[in-house]
């Protein structure tokens, strides 16, 4: 029988490899369950091979990678070994880049509510500071006890910004270029508005330096063209430093943030605090219509590799991603509630909180569905 759907594999480096095995259980379970067939293919690429080869991602590998699968899953990649993170630019940034995968795509949801650091009185947990209404002192409106309310999604762009890595070292002068095409900001932009409308969203933010850098003019411009367009959404900006603030001070009232990629890998990494951390954070290259890449938001973690204790479930929340935009939605919800449900049921990593090992959440979390 031929498989629904291809899905190439690179583990990668540190945490990766244990990550990306022990969610391949429920992910498989998930696929079984839902008739959706799926066929893994292994690639080595990563910290190993490159050392042993000088091989980052070689260019057979890359138009195979384009031309032949239907998505891609990807541990983690960085390794002590490799301090300038040359393999990282070649196969992690260059698949964005060369595969033109526009959006990245970065829920941040929370999953069960001691999980946030936030008072947790707020969401009528125990602990914290005691207020007589919670939430009055700061003129936020008060949730219901218990209910997980944080719940948003970033739209960073993810092949323009000072990724690109264009500039040059001028003598002793390091000097980076920042590159913000019209045709880029617009296509982040109107993803960020079509996905809100799609998903009966009411507001999206857009978050730029517009006040100190003035190349981000382009996204001021470009924000206030579309969202004439989508007449039914609010069109908000924050510029990124008071966002950040206020994201720690009010983060349920964000729904769609989109901004460019150097800000939304860092306000990525803040919201997935938000809600019990990188080990939880999950995340989708996409470019609509094409095969995606997912990922963990999480790096190779090399403290923590080896030692069977690394949060698998980023990486079955980013399998989520990945059933979701092959057109298995039912999946996709599928592993979001055994990874909630097994949250609720105290079975954890030391991440956050808990005493199983890697293998022991996924094995539970496989066995809920
Ligand atoms: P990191 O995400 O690897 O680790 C940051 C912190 O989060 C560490 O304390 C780590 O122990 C913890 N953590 C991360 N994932 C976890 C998990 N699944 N379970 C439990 N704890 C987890 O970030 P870093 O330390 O800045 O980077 C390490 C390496 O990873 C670097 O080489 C970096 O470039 C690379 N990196 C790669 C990716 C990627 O491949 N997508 C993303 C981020 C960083
Ligand atoms: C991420 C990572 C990468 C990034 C690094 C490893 C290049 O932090 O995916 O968030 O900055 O995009
Ligand atoms: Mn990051």
């Amino acid at each position: 029988m031929t498989p629904d759907h291809r899905v190439a594999v690179i583990a990668g480096d540190g945490i990766g490899p244990e990550v990306i095995e022990a969610a391949l259980g429920p992910i498989e379970r998930a696929a079984a369950k839902h008739g959706v067939g799926l066929e893994f293919e292994r690639l080595p690429y990563g910290a190993d091979h490159y050392l042993a080869t000088r091989e980052t991602l070689p260019e057979a590998a890359f138009r195979h990678l384009r031309d032949d699968v239907d998505a891609i899953l990807l541990g983690a990649i960085g390794d002590p070994r490799v301090p300038g993170n040359e393999h990282a630019r070649d196969i992690l940034l260059g698949l964005r880049f060369r595969l033109d995968l526009y959006v990245n795509f970065r829920p941040i949801r929370l999953l069960h509510p001691d999980l946030t650091p936030l008072r947790t009185d707020w969401w009528g947990g125990s602990g914290g500071a005691t207020a007589a209404e919670p939430g009055a002192a700061a003129g936020r409106s008060a949730t219901r006890p218990g209910s997980p309310a944080i719940d948003f999604v970033i739209f960073r762009e993810n092949t323009e910004g000072v990724y690109l890595g264009r500039g040059r070292i001028a003598g002793t002068d390091y000097v980076a270029e920042e590159v913000n095409t019209a045709a880029g900001v617009e296509r982040i932009i109107r993803a960020a508005f079509e996905w809100a409308k799609a998903h009966g969203k009411t507001r999206v933010t857009m978050s730029d330096k517009a006040n100190a850098v003035p190349a981000h003019r382009i996204w001021q411009e470009t924000f206030r063209r579309v969202a004439a367009e989508f007449s039914r959404v609010e069109a908000e900006h924050r510029y990124v430093d008071a966002l950040a603030m206020e994201l720690v001070r009010e983060p349920e009232r964000f729904q769609v943030i989109v901004t460019n990629n150097l800000f939304g890998d860092i306000l990525s990494d803040l919201g997935a605090g938000l809600v019990g951390g990188l080990g939880l954070a999950a995340s989708a290259n996409l470019h609509p219509g094409r095969a995606g890449l997912f990922e963990p938001v999480h790096g190779s973690a090399p403290a923590l590799a080896g030692k069977g204790i690394a949060n698998p479930m980023a990486a079955v929340l980013t399998g989520a991603l990945l059933f979701e935009q092959l057109g298995h939605p039912e999946a996709a919800r599928d592993l979001e509630r055994a990874v909630t449900e097994t949250l609720a049921a105290g079975v954890r990593t030391p991440d956050i909180g808990g005493t199983a090992g890697t293998r022991e959440v996924a094995a539970a979390v496989a066995g809920r569905i």
